[in-house]
Protein backbone atom coordinates (compact mmCIF):
# COMPACT_ATOMS: atom_id res chain seq x y z
CA UNK A 1 0.00 0.00 0.00
CA UNK A 2 1.61 3.36 -0.97
CA UNK A 3 2.50 5.86 1.99
CA UNK A 4 1.42 9.48 1.25
CA UNK A 5 1.93 11.90 3.92
CA UNK A 6 0.64 15.15 3.97
CA UNK A 7 1.70 17.85 6.79
CA UNK A 8 -0.31 20.06 7.75
CA UNK A 9 1.53 23.13 7.95
CA UNK A 10 2.38 25.48 11.14
CA UNK A 11 0.95 28.55 9.33
CA UNK A 12 -2.49 26.37 9.02
CA UNK A 13 -2.18 25.60 12.52
CA UNK A 14 -1.67 29.52 13.57
CA UNK A 15 -4.41 30.31 11.45
CA UNK A 16 -6.62 27.66 14.05
CA UNK A 17 -5.47 29.47 16.81
CA UNK A 18 -5.77 33.07 15.67
CA UNK A 19 -9.48 31.71 14.85
CA UNK A 20 -9.94 30.63 18.46
CA UNK A 21 -8.91 34.04 19.74
CA UNK A 22 -11.07 35.72 17.26
CA UNK A 23 -14.15 33.53 18.46
CA UNK A 24 -12.99 34.39 21.95
CA UNK A 25 -13.31 37.88 21.77
CA UNK A 26 -16.59 37.61 19.56
CA UNK A 27 -18.34 35.66 22.11
CA UNK A 28 -17.36 38.39 24.90
CA UNK A 29 -16.56 37.83 28.98
CA UNK A 30 -19.19 35.76 30.20
CA UNK A 31 -18.42 31.97 31.49
CA UNK A 32 -19.62 29.42 28.69
CA UNK A 33 -19.50 25.47 29.24
CA UNK A 34 -18.69 22.95 27.05
CA UNK A 35 -18.84 19.36 26.69
CA UNK A 36 -17.02 16.40 25.45
CA UNK A 37 -18.64 13.03 25.31
CA UNK A 38 -16.62 10.56 24.38
CA UNK A 39 -16.68 6.73 23.17
CA UNK A 40 -14.75 4.16 21.77
CA UNK A 41 -11.29 3.98 22.42
CA UNK A 42 -7.70 5.84 23.27
CA UNK A 43 -7.32 7.55 19.75
CA UNK A 44 -10.86 8.89 20.42
CA UNK A 45 -10.10 9.88 23.88
CA UNK A 46 -6.87 11.64 22.83
CA UNK A 47 -8.91 13.35 20.01
CA UNK A 48 -11.29 14.35 22.96
CA UNK A 49 -8.51 16.32 24.45
CA UNK A 50 -7.44 18.48 21.30
CA UNK A 51 -10.89 19.41 21.23
CA UNK A 52 -11.46 20.64 24.83
CA UNK A 53 -7.84 22.37 23.87
CA UNK A 54 -9.25 24.57 21.25
CA UNK A 55 -12.58 24.94 22.59
CA UNK A 56 -10.41 26.34 25.98
CA UNK A 57 -8.43 28.28 23.79
CA UNK A 58 -12.25 29.69 22.65
CA UNK A 59 -13.10 30.56 26.23
CA UNK A 60 -14.75 27.55 27.29
CA UNK A 61 -14.98 26.17 30.29
CA UNK A 62 -15.50 22.49 30.72
CA UNK A 63 -18.16 21.13 32.40
CA UNK A 64 -19.57 17.61 32.78
CA UNK A 65 -23.35 18.91 33.25
CA UNK A 66 -24.68 18.61 30.27
CA UNK A 67 -28.39 21.51 31.47
CA UNK A 68 -25.32 23.92 32.09
CA UNK A 69 -23.22 23.01 28.80
CA UNK A 70 -23.65 26.11 26.07
CA UNK A 71 -21.22 23.23 23.55
CA UNK A 72 -21.88 19.75 23.59
CA UNK A 73 -19.97 17.87 21.64
CA UNK A 74 -20.08 13.61 21.32
CA UNK A 75 -17.12 12.17 19.49
CA UNK A 76 -18.20 8.88 18.49
CA UNK A 77 -17.43 5.36 17.59
CA UNK A 78 -18.16 3.69 14.97
CA UNK A 79 -16.68 -0.28 15.49
CA UNK A 80 -19.72 -1.72 16.35
CA UNK A 81 -23.56 -1.25 15.77
CA UNK A 82 -24.18 -0.95 19.97
CA UNK A 83 -21.87 1.92 19.87
CA UNK A 84 -23.45 3.85 17.01
CA UNK A 85 -27.33 2.89 18.49
CA UNK A 86 -25.73 4.60 21.96
CA UNK A 87 -24.70 7.82 20.07
CA UNK A 88 -28.35 7.81 18.40
CA UNK A 89 -29.97 7.50 21.40
CA UNK A 90 -27.83 10.02 23.09
CA UNK A 91 -27.97 12.58 20.90
CA UNK A 92 -31.53 12.24 20.06
CA UNK A 93 -32.03 12.77 23.76
CA UNK A 94 -30.93 16.57 23.02
CA UNK A 95 -34.16 17.09 21.28
CA UNK A 96 -35.76 18.34 24.29
CA UNK A 97 -33.32 20.66 25.98
CA UNK A 98 -32.53 22.24 22.07
CA UNK A 99 -36.21 22.96 22.26
CA UNK A 100 -36.01 25.12 25.68
CA UNK A 101 -32.08 26.31 24.48
CA UNK A 102 -31.85 26.72 20.51
CA UNK A 103 -28.59 29.02 21.18
CA UNK A 104 -26.72 25.85 22.57
CA UNK A 105 -23.99 24.02 19.77
CA UNK A 106 -24.15 19.76 19.53
CA UNK A 107 -21.39 18.84 17.54
CA UNK A 108 -21.60 15.05 16.44
CA UNK A 109 -17.81 14.21 15.60
CA UNK A 110 -15.43 11.34 15.55
CA UNK A 111 -15.17 8.21 14.04
CA UNK A 112 -19.48 7.59 13.16
CA UNK A 113 -19.31 10.93 11.15
CA UNK A 114 -16.36 10.23 8.80
CA UNK A 115 -19.18 8.55 6.58
CA UNK A 116 -21.13 10.39 4.37
CA UNK A 117 -24.22 8.29 5.13
CA UNK A 118 -24.40 8.72 8.55
CA UNK A 119 -23.92 12.79 8.06
CA UNK A 120 -26.70 12.39 5.71
CA UNK A 121 -28.31 10.51 8.31
CA UNK A 122 -27.71 12.56 10.72
CA UNK A 123 -28.05 16.03 8.61
CA UNK A 124 -32.21 14.73 7.63
CA UNK A 125 -32.99 12.72 11.08
CA UNK A 126 -31.31 14.31 13.71
CA UNK A 127 -32.23 18.33 13.34
CA UNK A 128 -30.53 19.02 16.65
CA UNK A 129 -27.14 18.56 15.36
CA UNK A 130 -25.55 22.29 13.99
CA UNK A 131 -21.63 20.60 13.35
CA UNK A 132 -20.63 17.13 12.00
CA UNK A 133 -17.68 16.73 10.99
CA UNK A 134 -15.16 13.36 11.23
CA UNK A 135 -11.68 12.67 12.26
CA UNK A 136 -9.62 14.18 9.73
CA UNK A 137 -10.71 17.28 10.15
CA UNK A 138 -10.04 17.74 13.78
CA UNK A 139 -7.24 20.11 13.28
CA UNK A 140 -9.21 23.13 12.01
CA UNK A 141 -12.06 22.49 14.47
CA UNK A 142 -12.12 26.01 14.81
CA UNK A 143 -12.88 26.81 11.30
CA UNK A 144 -15.56 24.62 11.33
CA UNK A 145 -17.18 26.13 15.15
CA UNK A 146 -16.20 29.66 13.22
CA UNK A 147 -18.74 28.98 10.50
CA UNK A 148 -21.44 26.72 12.67
CA UNK A 149 -21.13 30.45 15.23
CA UNK A 150 -22.19 32.24 12.43
CA UNK A 151 -24.71 30.58 10.17
CA UNK A 152 -26.27 29.30 13.72
CA UNK A 153 -26.35 32.48 15.15
CA UNK A 154 -26.46 33.18 18.50
CA UNK A 155 -30.08 33.95 18.14
CA UNK A 156 -31.00 30.47 17.79
CA UNK A 157 -31.71 30.84 13.99
CA UNK A 158 -30.71 27.79 12.63
CA UNK A 159 -27.99 27.09 10.38
CA UNK A 160 -25.90 23.89 10.08
CA UNK A 161 -22.50 22.65 9.72
CA UNK A 162 -21.68 19.32 7.38
CA UNK A 163 -19.79 19.71 4.52
CA UNK A 164 -16.46 19.37 6.53
CA UNK A 165 -14.26 17.41 3.61
CA UNK A 166 -10.90 17.72 4.20
CA UNK A 167 -7.85 15.22 3.04
CA UNK A 168 -5.95 12.50 5.38
CA UNK A 169 -3.09 14.17 6.99
CA UNK A 170 -0.73 14.94 9.98
CA UNK A 171 -1.10 17.73 12.17
CA UNK A 172 1.52 18.94 14.86
CA UNK A 173 0.79 21.67 17.67
CA UNK A 174 -2.67 21.62 18.35
CA UNK A 175 -3.31 22.50 21.57
CA UNK A 176 -4.53 19.78 24.17
CA UNK A 177 -6.47 19.72 27.46
CA UNK A 178 -5.51 16.50 28.74
CA UNK A 179 -7.48 14.19 31.01
CA UNK A 180 -5.86 14.03 34.75
CA UNK A 181 -1.99 14.81 35.63
CA UNK A 182 -0.72 10.90 36.30
CA UNK A 183 -1.73 8.93 33.21
CA UNK A 184 -1.41 10.40 29.59
CA UNK A 185 -2.35 9.32 25.79
CA UNK A 186 0.78 10.18 23.02
CA UNK A 187 -0.90 9.40 19.83
CA UNK A 188 1.80 8.31 17.54
CA UNK A 189 0.34 7.48 14.20
CA UNK A 190 -3.35 7.50 12.60
CA UNK A 191 -5.20 5.25 10.53
CA UNK A 192 -4.90 1.92 9.63
CA UNK A 193 -3.72 0.03 6.44
CA UNK A 194 -4.93 -3.83 7.34
CA UNK A 195 -8.39 -3.95 6.62
CA UNK A 196 -9.12 -7.09 8.75
CA UNK A 197 -12.54 -8.04 6.86
CA UNK A 198 -14.66 -7.06 9.70
CA UNK A 199 -13.73 -3.86 10.83
CA UNK A 200 -14.75 -0.30 9.74
CA UNK A 201 -11.81 1.99 11.40
CA UNK A 202 -9.58 1.94 7.99
CA UNK A 203 -12.62 3.29 6.29
CA UNK A 204 -13.27 6.36 8.88
CA UNK A 205 -9.40 6.50 9.97
CA UNK A 206 -7.83 6.26 6.74
CA UNK A 207 -4.35 5.05 6.08
CA UNK A 208 -1.94 4.81 8.27
CA UNK A 209 0.84 7.74 8.75
CA UNK A 210 3.45 8.28 11.21
CA UNK A 211 4.03 11.27 13.15
CA UNK A 212 8.09 12.02 13.14
CA UNK A 213 9.76 10.74 16.04
CA UNK A 214 11.55 14.00 16.62
CA UNK A 215 7.75 15.26 17.18
CA UNK A 216 6.83 12.06 19.53
CA UNK A 217 9.92 12.52 21.54
CA UNK A 218 9.09 15.90 22.29
CA UNK A 219 5.98 15.54 22.94
CA UNK A 220 7.12 12.11 25.33
CA UNK A 221 9.51 14.79 26.82
CA UNK A 222 7.13 17.48 27.38
CA UNK A 223 4.46 14.77 29.51
CA UNK A 224 7.78 13.78 31.67
CA UNK A 225 8.38 17.58 32.56
CA UNK A 226 5.09 17.87 33.26
CA UNK A 227 4.74 15.12 35.81
CA UNK A 228 3.24 12.38 33.89
CA UNK A 229 4.36 9.19 35.05
CA UNK A 230 2.70 6.77 32.69
CA UNK A 231 2.66 7.70 29.18
CA UNK A 232 0.58 5.27 26.64
CA UNK A 233 2.10 5.46 23.03
CA UNK A 234 -1.29 4.88 20.09
CA UNK A 235 -1.76 3.42 17.07
CA UNK A 236 -3.82 0.91 15.43
CA UNK A 237 -0.79 -1.13 14.75
CA UNK A 238 2.25 0.55 16.74
CA UNK A 239 4.13 -2.47 15.01
CA UNK A 240 4.24 -0.59 11.37
CA UNK A 241 5.30 2.93 12.59
CA UNK A 242 7.70 4.46 10.51
CA UNK A 243 6.57 3.11 7.63
CA UNK A 244 6.24 6.00 5.29
CA UNK A 245 8.44 8.41 7.30
CA UNK A 246 11.46 9.80 5.53
CA UNK A 247 13.75 8.54 8.26
CA UNK A 248 14.79 5.51 9.53
CA UNK A 249 13.01 4.33 12.60
CA UNK A 250 10.59 1.75 13.99
CA UNK A 251 8.51 1.41 16.55
CA UNK A 252 11.21 -0.93 18.83
CA UNK A 253 13.99 2.58 17.94
CA UNK A 254 11.20 4.70 19.20
CA UNK A 255 10.38 3.01 22.25
CA UNK A 256 14.64 3.13 22.89
CA UNK A 257 14.32 6.96 22.54
CA UNK A 258 11.74 7.30 24.82
CA UNK A 259 13.16 5.15 26.91
CA UNK A 260 16.04 7.10 27.05
CA UNK A 261 14.30 10.05 28.78
CA UNK A 262 15.57 11.06 32.01
CA UNK A 263 12.82 10.75 34.22
CA UNK A 264 11.09 7.84 36.30
CA UNK A 265 8.39 6.98 33.92
CA UNK A 266 6.53 4.22 32.47
CA UNK A 267 6.01 3.91 28.48
CA UNK A 268 2.64 1.16 27.61
CA UNK A 269 1.61 0.95 24.04
CA UNK A 270 -1.39 -0.19 22.19
CA UNK A 271 -2.34 -2.02 20.11
CA UNK A 272 -0.20 -4.55 18.70
CA UNK A 273 -0.79 -6.41 15.62
CA UNK A 274 0.65 -10.16 15.87
CA UNK A 275 1.26 -10.44 11.92
CA UNK A 276 3.75 -6.92 13.08
CA UNK A 277 5.09 -8.04 16.19
CA UNK A 278 8.49 -9.24 15.98
CA UNK A 279 11.59 -10.57 17.74
CA UNK A 280 13.14 -6.69 17.72
CA UNK A 281 9.79 -5.51 19.63
CA UNK A 282 10.03 -8.13 22.22
CA UNK A 283 13.87 -7.79 22.38
CA UNK A 284 13.30 -3.33 22.90
CA UNK A 285 10.59 -4.02 25.42
CA UNK A 286 13.26 -6.50 27.45
CA UNK A 287 15.81 -3.82 27.09
CA UNK A 288 14.01 -0.38 28.06
CA UNK A 289 13.66 -0.65 31.63
CA UNK A 290 10.80 1.85 31.44
CA UNK A 291 9.20 -0.19 29.11
CA UNK A 292 5.77 -1.96 30.70
CA UNK A 293 5.79 -5.71 30.38
CA UNK A 294 2.55 -5.89 29.03
CA UNK A 295 1.52 -6.26 25.28
CA UNK A 296 -2.15 -6.25 24.26
CA UNK A 297 -1.88 -8.72 21.31
CA UNK A 298 -5.54 -9.27 20.05
CA UNK A 299 -6.02 -12.59 18.23
CA UNK A 300 -9.55 -12.48 17.54
CA UNK A 301 -10.30 -16.48 16.62
CA UNK A 302 -8.00 -19.56 17.12
CA UNK A 303 -9.41 -20.79 13.94
CA UNK A 304 -7.05 -20.70 10.42
CA UNK A 305 -9.92 -20.79 8.90
CA UNK A 306 -11.64 -17.59 10.33
CA UNK A 307 -8.48 -15.80 11.17
CA UNK A 308 -8.19 -16.30 7.53
CA UNK A 309 -11.64 -14.71 6.84
CA UNK A 310 -11.08 -11.86 8.63
CA UNK A 311 -7.74 -11.11 6.78
CA UNK A 312 -5.71 -11.19 9.95
CA UNK A 313 -2.63 -12.20 8.15
CA UNK A 314 -1.26 -15.31 10.49
CA UNK A 315 -2.00 -18.60 11.90
CA UNK A 316 -3.03 -19.96 15.36
CA UNK A 317 0.46 -21.57 15.50
CA UNK A 318 2.05 -18.25 14.33
CA UNK A 319 0.51 -16.55 17.33
CA UNK A 320 1.42 -19.10 20.01
CA UNK A 321 4.88 -18.90 18.51
CA UNK A 322 4.72 -15.37 19.16
CA UNK A 323 3.76 -15.41 22.70
CA UNK A 324 6.49 -18.11 23.51
CA UNK A 325 8.80 -15.49 22.27
CA UNK A 326 7.49 -12.99 24.26
CA UNK A 327 7.43 -14.36 27.14
CA UNK A 328 11.03 -15.76 26.77
CA UNK A 329 12.17 -11.67 26.71
CA UNK A 330 9.68 -11.07 29.17
CA UNK A 331 9.50 -13.79 31.52
CA UNK A 332 6.77 -11.55 34.00
CA UNK A 333 5.25 -10.11 30.75
CA UNK A 334 1.26 -9.64 31.23
CA UNK A 335 -1.01 -10.49 28.30
CA UNK A 336 -3.47 -9.11 26.96
CA UNK A 337 -6.39 -9.73 23.87
CA UNK A 338 -9.30 -9.13 21.76
CA UNK A 339 -11.59 -11.89 20.95
CA UNK A 340 -14.35 -12.22 18.21
CA UNK A 341 -17.01 -14.28 18.47
CA UNK A 342 -19.42 -14.97 15.90
CA UNK A 343 -17.64 -14.20 12.92
CA UNK A 344 -20.01 -14.92 9.82
CA UNK A 345 -19.63 -18.82 9.00
CA UNK A 346 -18.34 -19.43 12.47
CA UNK A 347 -18.79 -23.35 13.14
CA UNK A 348 -18.50 -24.60 16.81
CA UNK A 349 -15.66 -26.43 15.99
CA UNK A 350 -13.99 -23.35 15.16
CA UNK A 351 -15.10 -21.51 17.94
CA UNK A 352 -13.69 -24.58 19.96
CA UNK A 353 -10.14 -23.63 18.50
CA UNK A 354 -10.56 -20.06 19.83
CA UNK A 355 -11.39 -21.39 23.54
CA UNK A 356 -8.61 -23.77 23.11
CA UNK A 357 -6.04 -21.09 22.11
CA UNK A 358 -6.92 -18.78 24.83
CA UNK A 359 -6.74 -21.75 27.80
CA UNK A 360 -3.61 -22.55 26.23
CA UNK A 361 -1.95 -19.06 26.04
CA UNK A 362 -3.82 -17.97 29.23
CA UNK A 363 -4.48 -14.01 29.23
CA UNK A 364 -4.34 -12.37 32.27
CA UNK A 365 -7.48 -10.32 30.52
CA UNK A 366 -9.35 -10.65 27.52
CA UNK A 367 -11.13 -8.33 25.79
CA UNK A 368 -14.72 -10.27 24.12
CA UNK A 369 -17.05 -9.17 21.37
CA UNK A 370 -19.61 -10.32 19.15
CA UNK A 371 -19.48 -10.11 15.58
CA UNK A 372 -21.14 -6.95 14.73
CA UNK A 373 -21.92 -6.62 10.86
CA UNK A 374 -20.25 -3.05 9.78
CA UNK A 375 -21.88 -2.05 6.12
CA UNK A 376 -19.04 -1.52 3.60
CA UNK A 377 -17.15 -4.23 5.08
CA UNK A 378 -16.05 -6.93 3.49
CA UNK A 379 -17.23 -9.29 6.21
CA UNK A 380 -20.75 -7.87 5.96
CA UNK A 381 -21.26 -9.26 2.63
CA UNK A 382 -20.54 -13.28 3.38
CA UNK A 383 -24.08 -14.62 4.45
CA UNK A 384 -23.88 -15.51 8.21
CA UNK A 385 -26.64 -17.79 9.18
CA UNK A 386 -25.31 -18.95 12.93
CA UNK A 387 -28.60 -18.25 14.91
CA UNK A 388 -28.21 -15.54 17.63
CA UNK A 389 -28.74 -17.59 20.54
CA UNK A 390 -26.09 -20.06 19.57
CA UNK A 391 -23.71 -16.94 19.33
CA UNK A 392 -24.22 -15.79 22.19
CA UNK A 393 -23.83 -19.51 24.34
CA UNK A 394 -20.26 -19.09 22.63
CA UNK A 395 -19.34 -15.94 23.57
CA UNK A 396 -20.96 -16.99 27.50
CA UNK A 397 -18.47 -19.85 27.29
CA UNK A 398 -15.83 -17.92 26.40
CA UNK A 399 -16.40 -15.03 28.83
CA UNK A 400 -16.52 -17.86 31.40
CA UNK A 401 -13.11 -19.60 30.52
CA UNK A 402 -11.61 -16.01 30.59
CA UNK A 403 -12.70 -14.79 34.13
CA UNK A 404 -11.51 -18.36 35.39
CA UNK A 405 -8.02 -17.95 34.21
CA UNK A 406 -8.45 -14.25 35.01
CA UNK A 407 -9.13 -15.17 38.50
CA UNK A 408 -6.45 -17.50 38.91
CA UNK A 409 -3.76 -15.55 37.15
CA UNK A 410 -4.83 -12.65 39.94
CA UNK A 411 -5.02 -14.98 42.69
CA UNK A 412 -1.33 -16.37 42.16
CA UNK A 413 -0.05 -12.73 42.54
CA UNK A 414 -1.28 -12.94 46.30
CA UNK A 415 1.65 -12.29 48.48
CA UNK A 416 3.50 -10.85 46.08
CA UNK A 417 5.08 -7.60 46.56
CA UNK A 418 4.58 -4.96 43.43
CA UNK A 419 5.81 -1.06 42.76
CA UNK A 420 2.76 0.09 41.53
CA UNK A 421 1.83 3.60 40.54
CA UNK A 422 -1.54 5.13 42.48
CA UNK A 423 -3.25 6.72 39.32
CA UNK A 424 -6.56 7.39 40.73
CA UNK A 425 -9.50 6.94 43.13
CA UNK A 426 -11.65 3.56 43.71
CA UNK A 427 -14.64 2.98 45.96
CA UNK A 428 -14.40 -1.32 46.43
CA UNK A 429 -15.66 -1.82 49.28
CA UNK A 430 -13.25 0.25 51.87
CA UNK A 431 -10.38 0.60 49.20
CA UNK A 432 -10.06 3.83 48.32
CA UNK A 433 -7.55 3.86 45.62
CA UNK A 434 -6.75 2.61 42.15
CA UNK A 435 -3.30 1.69 41.46
CA UNK A 436 -1.26 0.12 38.40
CA UNK A 437 1.49 -2.93 38.45
CA UNK A 438 3.70 -2.64 35.34
CA UNK A 439 2.16 -4.86 34.39
CA UNK A 440 -1.15 -2.89 34.01
CA UNK A 441 -3.10 -5.04 36.37
CA UNK A 442 -5.21 -3.43 38.57
CA UNK A 443 -4.55 -2.83 41.95
CA UNK A 444 -7.00 -1.56 44.95
CA UNK A 445 -4.86 0.37 47.98
CA UNK A 446 -6.57 1.58 50.78
CA UNK A 447 -4.79 5.13 51.56
CA UNK A 448 -5.10 9.47 50.98
CA UNK A 449 -6.58 10.83 47.81
CA UNK A 450 -3.06 12.80 48.46
CA UNK A 451 -0.91 9.61 47.37
CA UNK A 452 -2.51 10.27 43.30
CA UNK A 453 0.46 10.52 41.20
CA UNK A 454 2.99 8.58 43.59
CA UNK A 455 4.71 5.02 43.34
CA UNK A 456 4.05 2.53 46.43
CA UNK A 457 4.97 -0.85 47.23
CA UNK A 458 2.12 -2.94 47.36
CA UNK A 459 1.94 -6.19 48.96
CA UNK A 460 -0.87 -7.93 47.22
CA UNK A 461 -3.89 -9.78 49.95
CA UNK A 462 -6.49 -10.90 48.12
CA UNK A 463 -7.99 -10.89 44.74
CA UNK A 464 -10.97 -11.39 42.19
CA UNK A 465 -11.30 -11.72 38.37
CA UNK A 466 -11.13 -8.18 37.47
CA UNK A 467 -8.29 -6.80 40.26
CA UNK A 468 -5.78 -7.58 43.22
CA UNK A 469 -6.17 -5.76 46.51
CA UNK A 470 -3.35 -4.73 48.41
CA UNK A 471 -1.57 -3.18 51.07
CA UNK A 472 0.94 0.14 50.98
CA UNK A 473 4.05 -1.52 52.09
CA UNK A 474 6.00 1.37 51.78
N1 LIG B 1 -6.38 -1.76 15.92
C1 LIG B 1 -6.74 -2.58 16.97
C2 LIG B 1 -8.18 -2.71 17.31
C3 LIG B 1 -9.14 -1.66 17.08
S1 LIG B 1 -10.80 -2.12 17.34
C4 LIG B 1 -6.28 -3.96 16.60
O1 LIG B 1 -6.18 -4.31 15.48
O2 LIG B 1 -6.09 -4.70 17.52
C5 LIG B 1 -10.74 -2.97 18.88
C6 LIG B 1 -11.33 -4.33 18.84
O3 LIG B 1 -12.68 -4.27 18.46
C7 LIG B 1 -10.70 -5.26 17.85
O4 LIG B 1 -9.52 -5.84 18.29
C8 LIG B 1 -11.78 -6.29 17.62
O5 LIG B 1 -11.67 -7.34 18.55
C9 LIG B 1 -13.05 -5.51 17.90
N2 LIG B 1 -13.81 -5.28 16.69
C10 LIG B 1 -13.45 -4.57 15.61
N3 LIG B 1 -14.42 -4.62 14.66
C11 LIG B 1 -15.41 -5.40 15.17
C12 LIG B 1 -16.67 -5.84 14.68
N4 LIG B 1 -17.09 -5.50 13.47
N5 LIG B 1 -17.43 -6.61 15.48
C13 LIG B 1 -16.99 -6.96 16.71
N6 LIG B 1 -15.83 -6.58 17.22
C14 LIG B 1 -15.02 -5.80 16.47
FE1 LIG C 1 -9.31 -2.82 12.51
FE2 LIG C 1 -7.60 -4.70 11.87
FE3 LIG C 1 -6.89 -2.16 11.65
FE4 LIG C 1 -7.21 -3.23 14.05
S1 LIG C 1 -5.68 -3.83 12.53
S2 LIG C 1 -7.98 -1.26 13.37
S3 LIG C 1 -8.88 -4.66 13.76
S4 LIG C 1 -8.46 -3.20 10.45
FE1 LIG D 1 -14.12 3.41 17.52
FE2 LIG D 1 -12.88 5.02 15.91
FE3 LIG D 1 -11.61 3.95 17.94
S1 LIG D 1 -14.33 3.48 15.32
S2 LIG D 1 -12.62 2.00 18.25
S3 LIG D 1 -13.29 5.34 18.09
S4 LIG D 1 -10.78 4.38 15.93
Amino acid sequence: MPYERTEVSAQEIERQKEICARVRSALGGSERFAMVDTYGCQQNESDSEVLRGYLRSMGYTMTDDEDKADVIAVNTCAVREHATMRVFGNVGALTHLKRVHPERIVILCGCMAQSAEIREQVKKSYRMVDLCFGPHELWRFPELFERTLQVHGLSGARGRVFDAESAESVAEGLPRERDGSVKAWLSIMNGCNNFCSYCIVPYVRGRERSRRSGDVVREAESLVAAGYKDITLLGQNVNSYGRGLDEDVDFAGLLRKINAIPGDFRIRFMTSHPKDATERLFAAMAECEKCAPHIHLPVQSGSDRILRAMNRGYTAEKYLAQVDLARKYIPNLVLTTDVIVGFPGETEEDFLDTLALTEKVRFDSMFTFIYSRRPGTPAAKIEDTTPRAVIQNRFDRLVESAGRVSAELHRAQEGKTFRVLIDGTAKNGGYTLSARTAGGRLVHLRGDESLIGSWANARIVSSNTFALFGEITE
